[in-house]
């Protein structure tokens, strides 16, 4: 259905814990799938993070600069996802993100290929959402057209002073990109991490952008998350993933009523090309 961007900023707001949130509770019917593409150029932590090394290495990002070169980065892609899901669907799918930020200059010229190709997969069997976390500096540079052909971006906040004030460069670089060659400001909203005294408003007030949900302060919830702390039994019902459930809720609105508002009026229904064979069978590395 989407392609949906998280950024982050300077100071470590949340945003790689949020996206995981958000992909752990994303609503999925039957015959969809959701991944989280780790598309930070400072390189990913949810295999050290979340998953604390308990899957082996590898797999990711940094297999996908050369494929793309060469042609074959959609065979690629899907060798290098890693099944995140509890059950036996196979529908949470990691993309590992870079191992070292000095290989974000190989991937130079597989951004535009790849996010090629993350947008069509929701058109693949079966349908694929697509959450990119672009870091503190993603979707900038060579890799704005994730920013560019998002059907959402979403910056997270903290309601600090600190994080509103490092966030600021960083939203009003993206929304002047947007608007000089994206699909408009609009296409931006906040997330806002409840950690300090400014209410959503008066964060949205001072960036100048809507907040589309706010999440809340849950240290312990986040730590499974962003270290790979001991679930337990309360996780899945913690503040954090019962706000996030309704967070992934307004996203999705958010990116239906977008795409009717940018639909041209005389548009034919969109086209649903068939994939010849199940991506299922494609993703040799999940579980
Ligand atoms: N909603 C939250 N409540 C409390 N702590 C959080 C929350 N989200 C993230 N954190 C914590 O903030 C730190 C940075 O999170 P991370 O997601 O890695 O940030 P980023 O990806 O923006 O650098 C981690 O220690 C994480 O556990
Ligand atoms: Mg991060």
């Amino acid at each position: 259905m989407a392609l949906i961007a998280v950024a982050g900023s300077s100071g470590a707001p949340g945003a790689t814990t949020t996206a995981l949130a958000l992909m752990s509770t994303w609503p999925l019917e039957p015959g969809y799938r959701v991944i989280l593409a780790e598309c930070d150029p400072d390189g990913g932590d949810v295999v050290v993070g979340a998953l604390a090394g308990r899957t082996p290495g590898g797999y990711g990002m940094r297999n996908l600069a050369l494929a793309a070169r060469t042609n074959q980065l959609s065979d690629a892609f899907w060798r290098q996802l890693i099944d995140l899901s509890e059950t036996e669907a196979q529908d949470r799918l990691l993309l590992p993100g870079l191992t070292d930020p000095a290989q974000a200059s190989s991937m130079q010229y597989a951004w535009n290929p790849l996010t090629d190709l993350l947008l069509g997969i929701e058109h693949t069997t079966p349908s694929h959402d697509v959450i990119a976390d672009l870091g503190r500096h993603g979707g900038t540079g060579p890799s704005s057209a994730l920013v560019r052909r998002a059907d959402l971006v979403l910056v997270v906040v903290r309601s600090t002073l600190r994080g509103v004030y490092l966030a600021e460069p960083r939203v009003r670089a993206l929304v002047e990109d947007l608007e000089a060659h994206g699909t408009g400001q609009d296409a931006l909203q906040l997330l806002v991490v409840r950690s300090g005294p400014y209410s959503a408003g008066e964060v949205a007030d001072r960036l100048g952008v809507p907040v589309l949900a706010e999440l809340p302060d849950d240290p312990r919830a986040a730590a499974v998350l962003s270290d790979g702390d001991d679930a337990g039994r309360r996780f899945p019902r913690s503040d954090l993933m019962r706000h996030a459930a309704s967070a992934a809720d307004r996203v999705r609105a958010q990116v239906t009523r977008r795409r009717v508002r940018l639909a041209p009026r005389s548009a034919n229904p969109p086209a649903h090309p068939a994939s010849a064979a199940s991506n299922q069978e494609r993703i040799s590395h999940a579980g």
